[in-house]
């Protein structure tokens, strides 16, 4: 038999935390045969409805559950942990000034780095959920120096899915026929949702989006508008968070980095940047990657017109001023 993954998933109590632990307890994360155990970390404030949840996934009786580990002691949470999704964060509320809770945040990563640094199994991938997620994994990293860069991600792969989403609607194709959408850069207001190179499979093969939506206005300003304030639009409908898409979208993530992405395919992902496509070094930035053997990599070589451009390089300087905003926060 397989031995169990063990998936750390921290702020467990929260709304994506209940909306991610029965998908990664069905299989969803990880295929229908990989047995998983669960850590699910929470505050102290919040250890009673954790335990709350380690009671429903016992009682759901997934086949594939091997265990569950409910704790509010982030060195127990983190030991042995293979997979790492960071949900838990501290929630802008009204009033607060940005700066203060990038403060919480940086504190929160800060220390969350250093235990997964010293405790987690050796090779762990980490997935920050979290907001600012690009940012809060880029702290991550910086405090965890002996997990290798390649190993720390945030998720915008929700952004992607709701790219390929209204595109879909639009079409009125299939949302599994649309591919190769991109985000760029900050999973924030500032992301760049690109279609200039994405494509649907139709009974005439495979045919640009640009081509089949026939529509630039629709591509070049609702469409962008739609998928970078889609988060918003759900917490006003739904007066909470995109939970349940967040959810199936980090199964997703974290399926593709560790069982690779389809032929002829690529996801994004928020990964630490090598300077490609002319972003900075050393920020964490949203690329289009193709993943195998458990690596993603950055898809090379894509055209780059002049309107992309522009707004690739105004979410990265979004980006380059969130990390001296973080770094203002050490000192
Ligand atoms: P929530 O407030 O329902 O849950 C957050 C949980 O984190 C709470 O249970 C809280 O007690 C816990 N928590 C706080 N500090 C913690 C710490 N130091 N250690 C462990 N747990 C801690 O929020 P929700 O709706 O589940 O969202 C979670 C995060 O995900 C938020 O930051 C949200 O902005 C972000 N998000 C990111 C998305 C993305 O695509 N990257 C999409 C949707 C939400």
């Amino acid at each position: 038999a397989m031995d169990a993954v063990r998936v750390l998933v921290t702020g467990a109590a929260g709304q994506i935390g209940y909306a991610l632990v029965p998908m990664i307890a069905r299989g969803m994360m990880l295929g229908p045969d990989q047995p998983v155990m669960l850590h699910m970390l929470d505050i102290p404030a919040a250890a009673e409805a954790l335990n709350g949840v380690k009671m429903e996934l016992i009682d759901a009786a997934f086949p594939l559950l091997k265990g569950v580990v409910a704790t509010t002691d982030v060195v127990e949470a983190c030991t042995g942990v293979n997979i790492a999704v960071m949900v838990g964060g501290f929630p802008r509320k009204e009033g607060m000034e940005r700066k203060d809770v990038m403060s919480k945040n940086v504190s929160i990563y800060k220390a969350q780095a250093s235990a997964l640094e010293l405790h987690a199994a050796p090779g762990c991938k980490v997935l920050v959920v979290a907001n600012p997620a690009n940012t809060n994994a880029l702290i991550l990293k910086e405090f965890a120096p002996s997990i290798p860069e390649k190993n720390i991600t945030c998720l915008t792969r929700l952004d992607h899915n709701r790219a390929l989403g209204q595109i879909s609607e639009k079409l009125n194709a299939h949302v599994s026929s649309v591919k190769n959408v991109i985000i760029w850069g900050n999973h924030s207001s500032t992301q760049y949702p690109d279609v200039n190179h994405a494509t649907v499979t139709t009974r005439n093969g495979e045919k640009p989006v640009r081509e089949l939506v026939a529509n630039d206005e629709w591509l070049n300003k609702q469409f962008i508008t739609t998928v970078q304030q889609r988060g918003a639009a759900i917490i006003k409908a739904r007066k909470l968070s995109s939970a349940l898409s967040a959810a199936s979208s980090g199964c997703d993530h974290i399926r593709d980095w560790v069982l690779g992405t389809p032929k002829g395919a690529w996801v994004s992902m928020g990964v630490y940047s090598d300077g490609s496509y002319g972003i900075p070094a050393g920020i964490v930035y949203s690329f289009p990657v193709t993943c195998k053997n458990g690596e993603w990599s950055i898809v090379q070589g894509l055209k780059i017109d002049e309107f992309s451009r522009v707004k690739m390089d105004a979410t990265a300087n979004e980006l380059v001023e969130e990390k001296s905003l973080a770094y203002s926060c050490l000192n």
